[in-house]
Formats: C-alpha cells, structure tokens, sequence
C-alpha cells in the first residue's frame, strides 16, 4: 500500500468539479483516507512548493494556489502515486491523454486543476504539511 497527497487546485473547485476529480480516483479503485478544503496563505503555498523556488514560474504558482480555496486530500492504494499522475494527466493539459482530469478540465500547465505527489519522497513531505497522522484513516 502507497499513499499519495493530491491536491484540487483553486481552478478546480472554480469549475465545479470537486466531484468529478474524486470520482475519477476512487473508480480506479484508489482510497480517500482523508480529505479537506483549506485556503492556503501566500506563506503555505510557498512552503509547499519549495522545491519550485529556484523556478521562474514559483511566483505565480505560488499566487495561483493561495488565491482561492483547494481541497487536498491523502489517495491510498497499490502504487498509488504512479496511478494517481497517470489518471491526472500530464503537467501541461496540451501533452495530457484524452480522458484523463488535465485533458479534460486544465485550461493551462499552471492552471492544470490537480496535484499529485511525484515520488515517495515528495509524498513524504506533502502529507504531513496538511495532515496529522490522527487525520488519516
Ligand atoms: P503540480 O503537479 O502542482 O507541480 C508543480 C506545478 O507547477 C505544476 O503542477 C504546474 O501547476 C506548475 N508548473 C510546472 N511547470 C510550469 C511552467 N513551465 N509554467 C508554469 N507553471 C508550471
């Protein structure tokens, strides 16, 4: 068993689809073992991706992702973290495979609904920043 975190971007929950995106993790048989909506101060979306700081776009990733609010959630299954990316799409919606959530719903590579760990690694990071170990069940 892997866990995963996943985020739904503040373009996501613009655009109503909260639903679909869980929807789509959980009929490929993946887990919620735990889930909720925050708004996400400049700070914390800069803490969150801090491995992006050296990156020209962390400014306006940063401003994206603390704009509104997002609902983040811990995905668990068998190699949960390939499977939750590869239902999600590629980064930019423009390479993504037909019938996954960034081809159908991200209008660009920033404004690209979802967020999924990208390793074991960074799930380790990303879980604990949203969530207690008591949080998840
Ligand atoms: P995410 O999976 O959340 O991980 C980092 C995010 O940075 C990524 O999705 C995009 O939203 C954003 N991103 C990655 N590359 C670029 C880019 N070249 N320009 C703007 N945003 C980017």
């Amino acid at each position: 068993m892997e866990r995963t975190l996943s985020i739904i971007k503040p373009d996501g929950v613009k655009k109503n689809v909260i639903g679909e995106v869980i929807k789509r993790f959980e009929e490929k048989g993946l887990r919620i073992a735990a889930l909720k909506m925050v708004k996400m101060s400049k700070d914390d979306a800069k803490g969150f991706y801090i491995v992006h700081k050296e990156r020209p776009f962390y400014e306006s990733l940063t401003s994206f992702m603390s704009e509104g609010p997002v609902v983040v959630m811990v995905i668990e299954g068998e190699n949960a973290i390939s499977r939750v990316r590869e239902i999600m799409g590629a980064t930019n919606p423009k390479d993504a495979a037909p019938g996954t959530i960034r081809a159908d719903f991200a209008s660009d590579i920033e404004h690209n609904i979802v967020h999924g760990s990208d390793s074991k690694e960074s799930a380790s990071y990303e879980i604990p920043y949203f969530f207690s170990a008591l949080e998840i069940k």
